[in-house]
């Protein structure tokens, strides 16, 4: 193979003629149609911005990966059967995308199902911090494997399973934040709280009840 290069800054430019029996190097990625991509998470629960990050991978991947993390270190408000379930029928419209769990280091699980890629979401200059120091660390870990950032919809901004969590936990409204099928689990998951607030709403004439609704019926704005 013969390659020709321009360089030498401080002399005449020429070229320079190298005999080189190196193949020429293979593409190790092609274009995002051909990219496999992992998006892992704890999803404890999926929520609406975890589905729409889902959503814009799928259209830009050509498989996505969604794996979960099997962590025995923190105890879930979800089991790892629910959250495959949940994710299974939130994406069942998406053809090229696979609900999985994991256990132990992502890269290593990324390598065993050859996704190249890694999908992260960031919803807020909050996230860089963590997202990036995970994502360096895992470059460390893992040099071929890239992490690619994506932002859901802003109306998602601030949207956490942390955050879904607790509302819910005090029998809050999640309307909105979460698919409807995550928001009926969390009601049967959490029935107490949710019938505690209701009651307690029903006290206060005009307060709205856990499905976002006045008394009277009415959306509460
Ligand atoms: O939804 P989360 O909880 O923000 O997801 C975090 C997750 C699962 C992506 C991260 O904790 C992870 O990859 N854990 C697997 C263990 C691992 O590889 N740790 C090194 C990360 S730098």
């Amino acid at each position: 193979m013969t390659i020709f290069l321009r360089s030498f800054p401080n002399c005449h430019p020429c070229f320079v003629r190298i005999e080189s029996s190196i193949q020429p190097r293979l593409f190790q990625r092609g274009p995002l149609s051909k990219v496999s991509a992992l998006y892992p998470g704890s999803f404890d629960p999926p929520t609406n911005g975890h589905l729409d990050l889902i959503e814009r991978g799928a259209r830009i991947f050509e498989e996505l990966v969604v794996g979960i993390l099997r962590n025995s270190e923190k105890i879930p408000m979800f089991s790892l059967a629910e959250r495959l379930e949940m994710l299974k029928t939130l994406t069942a419209h998406l053809k090229n995308v696979r609900i999985e769990s994991f256990h132990g280091l992502m890269v290593e699980y990324a390598k065993s199902i050859h996704a190249t890629c890694v999908l992260r979401g960031i919803r807020a200059v909050s996230d860089y911090e963590y997202e990036l120091q995970m994502a360096l660390m895992n470059r460390k870990l893992e040099p071929t494997l890239e992490t690619v950032f994506m932002m859901p919809a802003d109306k998602y901004s601030y949207v956490s399973s942390r955050l879904v969590r607790e509302v819910a936990q005090a029998g809050g409204p999640v309307k909105g934040l979460v698919p409807e099928v995550v928001e009926q689990k969390l009601r049967e998951k959490l029935e107490p709280a949710y019938r505690f607030h209701d009651e307690m709403q029903k006290a206060s004439p005009g307060a709205s009840d856990s499905r976002g609704t006045t008394r009277k019926g009415k959306k509460k704005i």
